[in-house]
């Protein structure tokens, strides 16, 4: 099984960004996490971050054929990519959005997920813990559907 883990815009900052919140793991240390987690799990990991809306638009298109599940954390674009959710909608992959930070607690307009809806579920405020679920929560469901 071939899960990736896509992260959208500033992630790549992870570490230096608003440590208080997001913590001072970096993005490559988060994948690492997420190399060894799921290696226990019997799955490998792609990663991939960017911090244009058309660059993860053309990955999940890419991603068909190519793995059984995303990690997805979309950043700010969580909060108003119709795009996102309709790229995340129209691909036969199941798609579980992560987020570090618990975005139902934070200002107004972090609370409204747009890309939620066409995911399988949604993790947020559990930090790099939520990104292991996600795996775990895709390992599950691909073993009770085979
Ligand atoms: C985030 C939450 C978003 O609101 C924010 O724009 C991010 C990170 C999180 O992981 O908590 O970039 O997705």
């Amino acid at each position: 099984m071939r899960v990736l883990i896509l992260s959208g815009p500033n992630l790549n900052l992870l570490g230096s960004r608003d440590p208080a919140v997001y913590g001072t793991t970096t993005l490559p240390e988060l994948e690492e996490a997420c190399r060894r987690w799921a290696a226990g799990l019997g799955i490998e990991v792609e990663t991939f971050q960017s911090n244009h809306e058309g660059a993860l638009i053309d990955r999940i298109h890419a991603s068909v054929g190519a793995v059984d599940g995303i990690v997805f954390n979309p950043g700010a674009l969580t909060h108003y990519s119709y795009a996102l959710h309709d790229a995340v909608e129209a691909v036969p992959i199941p798609t579980v959005e992560v987020h570090l930070s618990d975005i139902s607690r934070r200002e107004e307009w972090r609370r409204t997920s747009v890309v939620r809806p066409a995911c399988i579920a949604s993790i947020a405020g559990k930090g790099a813990e939520g990104y292991r679920e996600a795996l775990e929560l895709l390992a599950a469901r691909a073993a009770a559907t085979s």
